[in-house]
């Protein structure tokens, strides 16, 4: 079966064509990163159009790149949210068109649950239906830091989300601080490399607390406060500054993914999956080693960012557990943003 995914919540569009949910034939990404720079962050509605004028010839690509022509896709799967909104009707309102014009299948992906899958991508089917589940999830992006329990490849139950800022959104906040690049999260990782981890007390946020959330606001608001404390003048201290953060960044999450399995014992996890732009950060996968005593998949690094292949698998488990379409056919193709996904969630 050949299906086709099309992600366009934020600033990457990106198609991709899979053989059976497993083998990538092609996964094209066109960044606006370049774009986005100059603003220190996206801008929704430059995102949208740049979606517009890049969905096409990325469509076309991947149909050269695959040497397959639009008729032999058998499925389409697309990102219906979390996501800007204007982002997000462009590559839904393709995907319905090529639906409508193929005749053939749609189904909708929520994109935070789409990162785990680029982190199964290319492993062996039988791997993943007897050695993975229960397993835990954790999603790490600029938009979510979100913990599952997974049954399997397409069950979520949220067990931890982020109370304020997104762990690479404080990445990004904390990077702008610094007087470094958008998106702040690799720029930190490479000034990090030169820094001293413990020159910085950093505040342990939510530590010993019993409830299982994230949090990254106070640590932004202490960087802050550091920075004011140098009088901004911080071009000696940015190396510390930068390594001391990421610390306690990534350790929150290692500290919060050791809660979840101490409290759901009875579970049994068998590996831990962690995905989204985060996991490419090298100090993290060293410390999840080092920390975590558990079988942990991670995507290659092309796959831990935005992209479309990590859609498409997610949408053949979905399609293959419904049986046929038209269950999704009927249900509600309203895009959604962060806010409705939350209440969502905590229906
Ligand atoms: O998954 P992603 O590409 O997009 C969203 O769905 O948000 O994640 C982007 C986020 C940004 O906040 C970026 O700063 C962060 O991932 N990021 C990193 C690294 N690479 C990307 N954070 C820490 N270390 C990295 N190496
Ligand atoms: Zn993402």
């Amino acid at each position: 079966m050949i299906i086709l995914g099309i992600e366009s919540s934020c600033d990457e569009t990106a198609i991709a064509i899979l053989e059976n949910g497993t083998r990538v034939l092609s996964s094209k990404v066109s960044s606006q990163i370049a774009i986005h720079e100059t603003f220190g962050g996206v801008v929704p509605e430059i995102a949208a159009r740049e979606h517009l004028k890049n969905i096409y010839p990325l469509f076309e690509e991947a149909l050269r790149e695959s040497s397959l022509k639009a008729e032999d896709i058998d499925l389409i799967a697309v990102t219906q949210g979390p996501g800007l909104v204007g982002a997000l009707l462009v590559g839904l309102s393709f995907a319905r068109g090529l639906s409508a014009k193929l005749a053939k299948p749609l189904i909708p992906v929520d994109h935070v649950h789409g990162h785990i899958h680029g982190a199964l991508l290319g492993l062996d089917k039988r791997v993943i239906g007897k050695n993975l589940f229960p397993s835990l999830g954790l999603v790490v992006s600029g938009g979510h830091t979100n913990l599952y329990e997974m049954e399997s490849p397409t069950h979520f139950l949220l067990k931890a989300s982020t109370m304020d800022d997104a762990c690479g959104e404080s990445f990004d906040k904390v990077g702008k601080m610094l007087g470094l690049k958008y998106p702040g999260g690799p720029q930190i990782e490479a000034c990090a490399r030169q820094g001293n981890r413990k020159k910085f007390k950093m505040p342990k946020m939510l530590e010993g607390r019993d409830r299982l959330m994230f949090s990254y606001s106070g640590l932004k608001t202490h960087m802050l406060k550091l920075i004011k404390d140098f009088g901004g003048d911080i071009e000696l201290h940015r190396a510390d500054l930068c390594a001391s953060f990421q610390e306690e960044a990534l350790g929150q999450l290692i500290r919060k993914v050791k809660q979840c399995i101490l409290t759901s014992e009875d579970k049994n996890f068998k590996s831990l999956i962690i995905a989204g732009g985060v996991a490419a950060n090298k100090r993290f996968r060293e410390m999840v080693s080092q920390e975590l005593n558990l079988e942990v998949y991670f995507p290659k690094l092309t796959y831990c960012s935005d992209n479309a292949a990590m859609i498409a698998a997610l949408g053949w488990y979905q399609y293959k557990e419904a049986g046929n379409s038209d269950s999704f056919d009927q249900q509600s193709w309203d895009v959604y943003s962060r806010y409705r996904y939350e209440l969502v969630e905590n229906e």
